[in-house]
């Protein structure tokens, strides 16, 4: 996946900052199927939007492995098609359809004699739209809402009985059950960075949102569940989970005495799991930031200094209209307490301009909230019309070229905000979590503990590594560092992962 693909449901630009006239960060992914199947089919999943759906999507082909099926890049030589779809921006669900057009012209020219193609679309354009779907674009043979893939096997058996499946049932925990089992597959080693899903679906209900039509009422996953699944990552050698949910602060469970527990006890229990040196999540609401979770961020040297915490407006007319239950000063008092605990702390955010009535003055303060706050990274957007939630039908709808304007106006801060922070890290030390090869021969890529990309020239088998950086030089999305010699991650080098051998 891309570095900056949104953090959480929505289909995003892919690089922050950037919005609507950018392309949505589209990835296909390669999961971690076991090379060792057996498998005579090909699945092609193509995933839209939020981290969510990217962590999805891996399942689904985890799903399908002991199916027969492998992933594959291509669409040409697939046996069967996923669109994992995102439905919070209307240009989102018009690009699946359009792919539908390309992959019916796909099967067309395989032909009644060729290789059959079934195809799927799943996530939430899917639980929207369902049987619309399969009515606009005949070419689909299954449509499952963001609850079901675990159901795959059986819908795909369905489907090849000739039946038109339309699956948009919510049965989170049933869900949740199925990924459990899924964690307790013997280990595969895995990439260094995961992402672990530990809450879905909002109960906010902010004006502008489809995700609590699409995705349901808020269900947190219960605590062993999220347990088992962290350490089978953790001995699969990764090094830094990031917890995902569409409200992950709003995360509840229950300890094994009895007693509640929130997010930030759960960070707690997670950094005590060896191996696991760094834990991020994402999406948090302002509202649900308690005084636990902001300790949390003074306590744990795993928990990453960087915070996504969205406040889309900062106008409290439109922040009202938006049913954001929060004004600009208790977001501004939130962020003294945060960055009072976890003094190095980076924050990024999402914008919505042009929401209904939202005057320039609103937008002003909005400006003026984003000076006031200095981000490390942010996403904007133009609102969208959204069918189904309040905001659609209010009055006062900003004409399309006050929205671009303004956002165009709005980018441009952040924008200079993002690289005044990127700057600010010239000549710093900082560890870098390497996790992939880098651009050009001799590179490696890794993360900072901001989240930003950084480009070293190093060995190969620094890959899943933590080292020590200095950051000498700024690219246009990445910084480049040095290795400082003498700060080796001996985990690596010996394959074993321990926190003692970490720095
Ligand atoms: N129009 C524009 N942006 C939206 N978002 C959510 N719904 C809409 C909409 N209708 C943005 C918000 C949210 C992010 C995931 O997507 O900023 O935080
Ligand atoms: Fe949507 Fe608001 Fe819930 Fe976020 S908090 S998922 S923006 S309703």
């Amino acid at each position: 996946m891309t570095d900056q693909t949104h953090p959480a449901h929505s289909s995003f630009s892919s690089s922050p900052a950037a919005g609507e006239g950018s392309d949505d960060a589209v990835v296909s992914r390669r999961a971690d199927v076991d090379p060792s199947d057996a498998a005579s089919k090909r699945v092609f999943v193509r995933t839209y939007g939020c981290q969510m759906n990217v962590y999805d999507s891996d399942r689904m082909a985890e799903v399908l492995g002991p199916q027969g099926y492998r992933t594959t890049d291509t669409m040409d030589d697939a046996d069967l098609v996923i669109l994992n779809t995102c439905h919070i921006r209307e240009k989102a669900a018009e690009k699946v359809y359009s792919e539908l057009g390309r992959i019916r012209k796909l099967k067309d020219e395989r032909g009644p004699e060729g290789k059959p193609l079934m195809v799927g679309v799943a996530g939430c354009v899917a639980q929207a739209e369902g049987r619309e779907i399969a009515r606009r674009a005949p070419v689909v043979d299954m449509v499952f809402g963001p609850q079901s893939y675990h159901r795959l096997p059986d819908l795909i058996a369905r489907a090849a009985r000739g039946e038109s499946v339309v699956e948009t049932e919510f049965e989170i925990d049933e869900k949740f059950d199925a990924l459990s089992r899924q964690a307790e597959r013997p280990t595969v080693r895995r990439a260094p960075s995961a992402f672990l899903t530990v809450q879905e679906g909002c109960d906010k209900f902010c004006t502008f949102c489809v995700v609590p039509y699409t995705r349901g009422a808020e269900v947190s996953r219960p605590l062993a569940q999220i347990l088992r699944e962290a350490e089978q990552l953790a001995a699969g050698g990764v090094r830094e989970i990031t917890l995902l949910g569409q409200n992950v602060n709003a995360w509840h469970g229950e300890g094994a005495d009895g007693r509640p527990w929130g997010l930030g006890r759960l960070l707690r229990r997670l950094a005590e799991i060896p191996g696991l040196d760094r834990l991020r999540y994402t999406t948090s609401h302002p509202r649900d930031m308690d005084d636990d979770l902001i300790a949390a961020h003074a306590d744990l040297r795993e928990l990453m200094p960087y915070l996504h915490l969205p406040v889309q407006s900062g106008s409290d007319r439109i922040l009202a209209a938006m049913n954001r239950k929060h004004t600009r000063d208790d977001y501004f008092r939130l962020i003294e307490r945060i960055r009072e605990a976890a003094p190095g702390l980076a924050l990024s955010g999402d914008f919505i301009v042009g929401f209904p009535g939202e005057t320039d003055a609103d937008f002003a303060d909005t400006l003026d909230l984003v000076r006031r706050v200095e981000y490390a990274a942010c996403f904007s957007f133009k609102y969208s019309q959204r069918p189904g939630t309040p905001g659609a039908t209010m009055a006062d709808q900003v004409p399309e070229e006050v929205k671009t304007a303004r956002l165009i106006e709005l980018q441009a801060l952040l924008t200079e905000q993002q690289q005044a922070f990127n700057r600010s890290r010239i000549g710093m030390r900082m560890e870098v979590l390497f996790e992939k090869i880098g651009r050009m021969p001799g590179q490696i890529t890794g993360k900072s503990p901001w989240l930003q990309p950084v480009q070293v020239e190093a060995p190969q088998d620094m890959i899943g590594s933590i080292q020590t950086v200095e950051i000498v030089g700024l690219g246009s999305n990445s910084l480049f560092g040095r290795l400082v010699a003498g700060h080796n991650d001996r985990a690596a080098a010996s394959g074993a992962v321990s926190k003692e051998d970490a720095i």
